[in-house]
């Protein structure tokens, strides 16, 4: 794919930030969602492409933009394009951190269509890599990672969902001695900054959206780290929906290549709300800043590019 898309995707999250976060704290959810959504569809229509959504708001019926089966772009390249325009919907809505807009991009058919449904994921970066492995408990996992880190399984910091369904898990890191960041909402953003050393954090592990798996895959192997998932569908239906992804086995273990295929992926996002490694949207007097992550796979280049919007003609003093 043109290296220059990576620089027009930074565009599209951060606008999608731009406009969620004017609503955050303001526990309109929804409102902060189709703000995003609009910010994020006026965006690609700039851009030279020939997208389709294959993770979006929903199906047709269900969404009037970022649809699944979507065309986006005014013509371009074929890409398939996974896209969260907030991540982490309550957070914007509660004022919370870790909301993020983001989406990835990779050639036709690289992406894992991945239905609404759950996915169980562990995550982990770079120095942890090949030391995972989902069907293993999960004080083992913290013992080969740890020991591939070089560090005390107490030096670990594993992010959580807050969730009743992870009480085992929990219970049992923190038996081994880890140290826990139990999160309320948005597992995108802390499974791909586990990949940057100095996020202060080390294995996002747990059950979460499939979706959302998806779009941590494409950052996460952009930064070179590791990640394994497995479907977990609740009901008869989602089985079908497996299957007719081609997955027969229930238990499958997905691992990063069956989430992105191939050599040439991106992955952009920009904190709504502050994250570990982005600071969120600031608001001042005739402008914002943004901090946005960009990563492309080819490369391996990682930018943290911080943005100062100038809104109108205003040229207000540009502020550090
Ligand atoms: P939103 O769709 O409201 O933004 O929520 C996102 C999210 O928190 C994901 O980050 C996570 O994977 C999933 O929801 C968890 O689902 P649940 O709230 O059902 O446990």
């Amino acid at each position: 794919m043109d290296r220059q898309l990576s620089i027009e995707f930074v565009r599209v999250t951060e606008q999608a930030a731009l406009r969620s976060a004017k609503l955050m704290g303001r526990g309109d959810k929804e409102g902060a969602d189709q703000a995003a959504v609009d910010g994020m569809h006026q965006q690609f229509a700039m851009i030279p492409i020939s997208g389709t959504v294959v993770i979006g708001e929903g199906e047709m019926d269900e969404a009037p933009m970022l649809y699944i089966g979507e065309k986006l772009g005014k013509g371009g390249e074929e890409v398939d394009i996974a896209v969260d325009p907030v991540e982490g919907t309550n957070l914007v809505a509660k004022g919370k951190q870790g909301a993020i807009a983001v989406l990835a991009i990779a050639p036709k058919g690289c992406l894992l269509h991945a239905p609404d449904m759950y996915m169980q994921k562990i995550c982990v970066g770079p120095r942890a890599k090949g030391c995972i492995d989902i069907n293993a408990s999960i004080t083992e996992n913290l013992t080969n990672v740890a020991n591939a880190m070089k560090r005390k399984i107490s030096d670990l910091a594993v992010v959580i969902l807050d969730r009743e369904r992870h009480a085992g898990i929990i219970n049992e890191a923190r038996k081994a001695g880890a140290r826990i960041c139990l999160i309320s909402d948005g597992d995108v953003a802390p499974s791909v900054e586990c990949g940057i050393q100095g996020s202060g954090i080390h294995m996002a592990v747990g059950i979460g959206g499939a979706p959302e798996g998806v779009l941590a895959a494409v950052g996460l192997k952009c930064l070179g780290g590791d990640m394994q998932a497995k479907l977990i569908p609740q009901n008869e239906e989602q089985i079908k929906r497996m299957h007719a992804m081609g997955i027969k086995d229930v238990n499958k273990v997905l691992y990063m290549d069956d989430l992105v295929k191939g050599d040439d992926c991106i992955f952009t996002e920009t904190a709504i709300t502050d994250c570990f490694t982005m600071k969120g949207v600031k608001y001042f007097e005739g402008g914002a800043k943004t901090s946005t992550l960009v990563l492309r796979y080819k490369t391996g280049t990682v930018r943290f590019i911080e943005t100062v919007h100038r809104f109108g003609s205003s040229k207000t003093e540009v502020i550090l």
